[in-house]
């Protein structure tokens, strides 16, 4: 790919004063507005990856843009030392709209994971009657719940976890997409098990979709045990698989669910953890919380992003669209195409070494092309654009995915 001295400038700023904790594709990155993103030299992509899929109502949205202009103007962070006059409203909002009985706002992902580890292990001992210290979260193998040490402790992937122990203790890894191996689990050990931690699709793992009935019969099994059923949304909630949460689409109700990402729109860190009263109420004053969880700006922000995905049907358009991408991307005949998997707009394409071209040469046609999207596993690609992309646009992206697949034949 052809980089410009002006975008090189910028590539090199990072690769000389920033940790090398990421390895990008080469494009950089000045300017967004719904499905699209600007590079510095002014050439226009369609962005398939949605910041991880934290941009579901697409780049900066006027009503979501305006929303944080507004608060930003009059109270941006007050602390939870006071009151303030937005979170209430929030808090009620979110209460209304996922029909949870209390939230708890994080900002990241991987603390509201946190947030909901350490939720389950005080409702296990506290309600549940778990011995002092032997709470077990048991999780599952391809997790990616985020990277602080104890999430990466629940991690089988030694690229996580290598070099950071010693890990956290009272956690247990089970294959994914196992109902028997949860069950054998929770037979010889249901006393001392507080909670069940799952992704509803693997995301990181490369849209790892698990078999129809899965989460349902995890579900059931929680519940026979007296096991919390903890969902991981923050990457295929708020509508990215074509409903709100992804676990409606087998009408379990988590007893708690994470969420992040798209919660904001893509415009600050925001997260929540919604669970009953019976979990949430265990916790109490100074026992846990952030400086910046549940401020002024990012309540007005999440309420904003809510109601666009509300109003613009977010849900339903990625269910309609996501079937078309499959549909479409199962007619390409490409060597270099295994297989193509997903629920509503997150979806991935496997792909099989061919001459020499593996996954990053894909992308790197797809972006020369016009179309960013980057490998998971350096044989998976993900492809989830902005929910707010138009049907017309989706075929004209799937265009250009077919040309740079082809290209390199
Ligand atoms: C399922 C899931 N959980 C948690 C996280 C962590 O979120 P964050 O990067 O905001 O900490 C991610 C991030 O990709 C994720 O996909």
């Amino acid at each position: 790919m052809k980089v410009t001295s002006e975008a090189k400038a910028f590539m090199d700023l990072e690769e000389n004063y920033g940790a090398h904790n990421y390895h990008p594709l080469p494009v950089v990155l000045s300017r967004g507005e719904r499905c699209f993103v600007w590079d510095v030299d002014g050439k226009r992509y369609f962005d398939f990856l949605s910041a991880y899929s934290a941009v579901n109502q697409g780049h900066c949205h006027p009503a979501i843009v305006g929303a944080l202009k507004e608060q930003a103007e009059r109270l941006c962070l007050t602390s939870r030392a006071f009151y303030n006059d937005s979170l209430g409203p929030y808090e009620k909002y979110i209460h209304d709209y996922f029909g949870y009985d209390r939230v708890l706002p994080m900002n990241s992902g991987a603390e509201a994971v946190e947030t909901a580890l350490k939720l389950a292990r005080k409702w296990g001992y506290q309600i549940k009657g778990i011995p002092e210290n032997e709470a077990v979260i048991v999780g599952c193998e391809g997790n990616f719940h985020g990277r602080t040490i104890t999430i990466v402790s629940i991690s089988a992937d030694p690229e996580a976890r290598g070099g950071y122990g010693p890990y956290t203790g009272g956690l247990e890894i089970i294959p994914y997409n196992d109902v028997e191996a949860l069950a054998a689990l929770l037979e010889k050990k249901a006393g001392t098990i507080a909670g069940f931690l799952v992704e509803p699709i693997q995301g990181e793992a490369g849209v790892r979709v698990p078999d129809d009935g899965y989460l349902k019969a995890c579900y059931n099994l929680c519940k026979k045990h007296n096991v919390l059923f903890i969902a991981d949304e923050v990457q295929t909630g708020i509508a990215r698989t074509g409903k709100m949460l992804c676990c409606d689409h087998e009408g379990v109700r988590p007893d708690i669910v994470i969420l992040g990402k798209a919660l904001s729109g893509g415009v600050l860190p925001v997260s929540a953890v919604l669970a009953d009263d019976e979990i949430m109420l265990t916790i109490h004053p100074g026992q846990h919380g952030s400086t910046f969880g549940g401020f002024p700006l990012a309540c007005r922000v999440a309420m904003a992003a809510l109601e666009v995905v509300r109003e613009e049907h977010l849900a339903e358009k990625a269910e309609r669209l996501g079937k078309i991408f499959r549909e479409e991307m199962g007619r390409i005949k490409s060597p270099f195409i295994r297989e193509v998997r997903g629920k509503g707009l997150l979806n991935a394409i496997v792909i099989v070494p061919h001459q020499g071209k593996e996954a990053w040469d894909v992308c790197l046609a797809m972006a020369e092309n016009g179309l960013l999207a980057k490998p998971t596993h350096h044989y998976i690609i993900r492809f989830a654009p902005p929910l707010v992309i138009t049907e017309e646009e989706l075929r004209e992206a799937i265009q250009i995915i077919k040309i740079s697949i082809q290209s390199l034949e």
